[in-house]
Parts: C-alpha cells; sequence; structure tokens
C-alpha cells in the first residue's frame, strides 16, 4: 500500500492551539532560534530512498502514458522543448499538463505546475506521483519553482522522469529538493 501524503498540510504539525498559546509558540520559536536551539525535525529533509522492488510497471506505464499524450499538446514554440506531466491523486484520477509558453518567455508555466494548478483548483489535493515526459535521453527533472510548488501541495511524492520509449528515473521529491522552505519555517 502506497503512503498518502497530503502536502505541507499534512507535514505541518498541527496543534490546534488557541490564539494567546500560538503568539506564545511564536515568541518561543524565535527564542529558539536565537538561542540556536531550534528544534525542527530534521529528519523531514533527508532523501527518502524508495524500494525499487515494489514498483509497479504497469501503472507506472498508464501515468507515463498520458504524460506523454499531454505533452503532444504543449505549447513550445520558442524553446521547441515540449515537455508532459500527469499528477494522480490518492484516489487514483490523473490530472495533466504541459508547458505553455508565451512571447515574453518569462512568464512561461511548466507541465508539471500547470498540472497541479488544474487538480487543485478541481478541488483535488492529495496526490501520489507525478510522471514528467521530454524527449530527451537523460531524465529530465522538475525545475526550482516546479519542485517548491510540488513539495508545499503534493509533499514527498514519487517523481518518475521518463523520455518516449521508456522511464529513466524515479525517485522522491526531497531527493530533489533537499532542504525546502516550506510552511514549517513559518510556525
Ligand atoms: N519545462 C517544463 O515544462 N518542465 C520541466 O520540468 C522543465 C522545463 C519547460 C519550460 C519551457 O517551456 C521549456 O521546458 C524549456 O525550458
Amino acid at each position: 500500500m502506497r503512503e498518502r501524503r497530503s502536502g505541507a498540510d499534512k507535514r505541518v504539525e498541527d496543534r490546534g492551539r488557541p490564539d494567546g498559546d500560538r503568539r506564545q509558540g511564536v515568541e518561543r520559536r524565535r527564542a529558539q532560534r536565537r538561542s540556536g536551539l531550534d528544534r525542527r525535525d530534521e529528519t523531514a529533509w533527508r532523501p527518502v530512498s524508495i524500494d525499487l522492488a515494489s514498483a509497479t510497471p504497469l501503472d507506472d506505464a498508464a501515468l507515463v502514458a498520458a504524460a506523454v499524450e499531454a505533452r503532444e499538446r504543449a505549447h513550445a514554440r520558442f524553446s521547441n522543448f515540449k515537455v508532459g506531466a500527469a499528477l494522480e491523486t490518492d484516489t487514483g484520477d490523473v490530472v495533466t499538463g504541459c508547458n505553455v509558453e508565451n512571447a515574453t518567455y518569462g512568464l512561461t508555466m511548466c507541465a508539471e505546475r500547470v498540472a497541479l494548478y488544474k487538480a487543485l483548483s478541481d478541488g483535488k489535493n492529495v496526490f501520489t506521483r507525478i510522471a514528467v515526459v521530454a524527449d530527451t535521453d537523460d531524465p529530465t527533472p522538475p525545475c526550482g519553482s516546479c519542485r517548491q510548488l510540488l513539495w508545499e501541495y503534493c509533499g514527498d511524492i514519487e517523481v518518475i522522469l521518463a523520455n518516449l520509449s521508456s522511464v529513466k528515473k524515479r525517485l522522491r521529491l526531497s531527493a530533489l529538493l533537499p532542504l525546502p522552505f516550506d510552511a514549517r519555517l513559518l510556525d
């Protein structure tokens, strides 16, 4: 059974404290930081290894195929670098995305974030895996912005990197973003 994570909300410890307590908590954290006694759980930042033997190739194939199909719809006339992504939800739904470029270049949106934003706006917010497909021999990993957004909304999901013919790499998001800035630091 795959672990279900729901992103930052599940990773952040919910202390359910009333407002007065919350203020005290903030002050205590500040004091800890000043004194170097920050008690955040550092293990949360360690890359997690995946048991490759437990991978399910059939599942992979379906998810990767969805990303391959989405890639065909990429709007990549400026870079000619088409990317497709397929994000799997905890209920087994698959939400796809492709990169969408534009003439100002900077407003380009990556395939991974298109998939994520589509899913979130549809009310889906628990995710298990994402497949990213590009037509490259080496695996094409998500860019830094996508890593940050995926971490915040998906947690430590599995990332499957594939090209048009095969899976090139599988890893956990924490291996791609080992020391993340996230909501825990705003506590
Ligand atoms: N791109 C993605 O869509 N996802 C990635 O993981 C890497 C890069 C897009 C952005 C841009 O449209 C093109 O690839 C070249 O950077």
